[in-house]
């Protein structure tokens, strides 16, 4: 039976960006017909990183607000949703919570399906909302929550190859920033820095590299970098080595997740997927091994509701949005795959584990 049309609306508010977009799926076509997003960047500003009261806060002022301005920009009524999706978890609770019950809400005021969304499946399905990206790929999640490979399989089919064992890379760039004194959020301003300085100018480490297994850890990096800016080492050459120290871990990654996997497409999202020197590690490893590089527009790349409104269609589509979605619970830590999860000492029982 061939897939239905649907109409979804999205809704994402997991960490910093307040976002709702109205999508079209047609078979495999994908028309974003209305989209918004609110970025509270300044409001965090001052603290150098997210504060989840201050995110929680704006998402409940802007998250009706946001879902209006989608289905005005789409020009539809709210008679012609087939379904309505928000990212559950993983996130920040407070604003996730937010977006959960919005959704619930315009889903049961219009009498359509609820579709909880893990906003990982919609960083998994990115790269689909502009190009012809059929599965199966390899994906790098590389932003400032996550930093993980995933070999998308099929929808809901997710496999997590490795993962940071502690912080995520674009968390990496913010701490480098922050030490420095460059703003917030830190990968661009770091990115500029690095322009001016010598890649060779400090030794860093890079850990975890050349060992077995996809897993990553940039703590380490991210003290020894503190560590040469107490020193005193020149700015622009520590955030060159710095960006290099990062390159070379994920291009290594990269190249053996490839390896292992013998995928043909290689797909990247998530914010440090904008870094010039990273895209271009990544283009040489994927070349190098055969592969093809996709990397969706920078929208579609940081955090944004199209993708959660995509991972709902799909799901409608294919049937299978659950029936309970309004009594889903938001949900903090929601890995995609579970049962690497759950082989994964890393993410425990409880409420701790890796942040990624
Ligand atoms: O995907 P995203 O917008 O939000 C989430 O973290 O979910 O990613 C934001 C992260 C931040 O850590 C930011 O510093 C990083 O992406 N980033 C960059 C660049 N632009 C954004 N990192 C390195 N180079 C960049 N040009
Ligand atoms: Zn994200």
């Amino acid at each position: 039976m061939p897939d239905r049309a649907v109409t979804v609306l999205g809704i994402e508010t997991s960490c910093d960006e307040t976002a709702a977009a109205v999508l079209r799926l047609d078979g495999r076509r994908v028309e974003i017909l209305g989209e918004t997003v609110r970025s509270q960047t300044e409001a965090h500003a001052p603290y150098g990183g997210v504060v989840p009261e201050i995110a929680a806060r704006a998402h409940a002022d802007l998250a009706d607000l946001s879902v209006q301005r989608a289905m005005d920009a789409a020009g539809i009524g709210y008679g012609d949703l087939d379904g309505v999706a928000a990212t559950s978890g993983p996130g920040l609770i407070g604003g996730v919570l937010v977006g959960l019950m919005t959704g619930k809400a315009v889903a049961q005021a219009t009498g359509v399906p609820f579709i909880p969304v893990n906003h990982l499946e919609g960083h998994a399905l990115s790269p689909r909302l502009t190009e012809d990206c059929p599965f199966p790929y390899l994906l790098l999640l590389v932003s400032g929550g996550h930093c993980q490979f995933l070999q998308v399989r099929g929808l809901g089919d997710y496999v997590r190859l490795g993962t940071t064992i502690d912080d995520a890379a674009g968390e990496a760039f913010d701490k480098t920033a922050k030490k420095l004194g460059l703003g917030f959020p830190g990968g661009p301003a770091v990115e500029r820095m690095a322009e001016g300085g010598n890649p060779q100018a400090v030794d860093l480490p890079r850990p975890l590299l050349n060992r077995p297994g996809l897993d990553m850890s940039f703590a380490g990096l991210k003290t020894a970098v503190a560590r040469a800016a107490d020193e005193g080492v020149d700015a622009a050459d520590l955030c060159a080595s710095f960006q290099a120290a990062v390159c070379d871990v994920l291009a290594d990654k990269t190249r053996r997740a490839l390896e292992m996997t013998g995928e043909q497409r290689l797909v990247v999202a998530g914010g440090v997927a904008a870094n010039r020197a990273i895209r271009g590690a990544l283009d040489s490893v994927a070349e190098a091994a055969g592969a093809r590089l996709i990397a969706p527009p920078l929208k579609y790349c940081t955090d944004n509701a199209a993708m959660i409104a995509l991972a709902g269609a799909e799901r409608l589509a294919a049937g299978l949005a659950p029936e309970d979605g309004l009594t889903v619970r938001a949900r903090p830590r929601w890995p995609l795959d579970e049962l690497a999860a759950a082989r994964d000492p890393a993410y425990g029982g409880g409420k701790r584990g890796a942040k990624a």
